[in-house]
């Protein structure tokens, strides 16, 4: 398989073309932002990890019965992916209250959300991805009925299966972010499951071990993200 063009450029990730239908290449940079694009660096290495990191859980995600984009992996930092149909969509599935909820809301950061909440934005750069509801996602021609349904479904059943995974290794899944698309005619998660999108804080410690060490100057990044990942990818007990 040769790559063809470039397809995509966003904050954090190319995406190109192939010489094989259907088939496109995935690259996770080394740029990574923050607050709307206000914020960023070039961490050398960072692609690496969420490359790793999101091929580990697509895969253990298909094992468990949820399909995505994922093909198999190219090099470093590199991954073959279906070509979905996007939907424009944010879809944030949230177990502890933290980040924009707390701003915007009377939750007070760390309280657990049970049953959690998936609060839906509009990926949309230039109306700065504001929140939606299902009447504004029909309305928006963004997703049927029963697409929506669906992504719901599928976002609920990817965090109990992730949530498990972390808490085994003694991290707390705070929220994440997923992202959809249609592949003849069935919805596939798409994008990127990473330390970028995720909320992880150490069950023991508290500690922030995702992009709000980044955010907020908490720490080293590339530490934080070597040391996540190597516990994301070992047995619990292992790292
Ligand atoms: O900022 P907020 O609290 O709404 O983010 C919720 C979760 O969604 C966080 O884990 C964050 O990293 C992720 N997110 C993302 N991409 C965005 C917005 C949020 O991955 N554009």
């Amino acid at each position: 398989m040769k790559q063809v063009d470039l397809l995509y450029t966003g904050k954090a990730k190319s995406v190109y073309r192939t010489d094989e239908p259907g088939i496109y290449i995935m690259k996770f940079r080394d740029d990574i932002t923050a607050f709307d694009g206000e914020k960023k660096d070039t961490l050398s290495g960072k692609g690496r990890y969420n490359a790793e990191v999101s091929t580990f859980f697509f895969r253990y995600l298909e094992e468990n019965g949820i399909r995505t984009h994922y093909i198999r992996s190219i090099e470093p930092g590199t991954i073959a992916v279906r070509g979905l149909e996007m939907i424009p969509l944010e879809v944030i599935v949230r177990n502890v209250a933290a980040g924009s909820i707390v701003r915007n809301y009377p939750f007070k950061e760390g309280e657990p959300l049970d049953p959690p909440v998936i609060v839906i934005d509009f990926k949309s750069d230039t109306h700065h991805d504001p929140m939606l509801n299902d009447d504004l996602i029909y309305a928006l021609n963004l997703a049927t009925p029963e697409e929506l349904d669906q992504i719901k479904a599928t976002a609920l059943a990817i965090n109990d299966i992730l949530r498990e995974y972390l808490d085994a290794r003694g991290i707390t899944l705070v929220d994440f972010k997923l992202e959809f698309g249609r592949y003849n005619g069935e919805i596939l998660v798409g994008d990127e499951i990473s330390m970028d999108s995720m909320r992880l804080w150490d069950k023991e410690t508290g500690a922030s071990l995702d992009k709000d060490v980044y955010r907020f100057n908490k720490g080293d990044v590339m530490e934080t993200y070597a040391g996540v990942a190597k516990r994301i990818l070992s047995p619990p007990g292992e790292s």
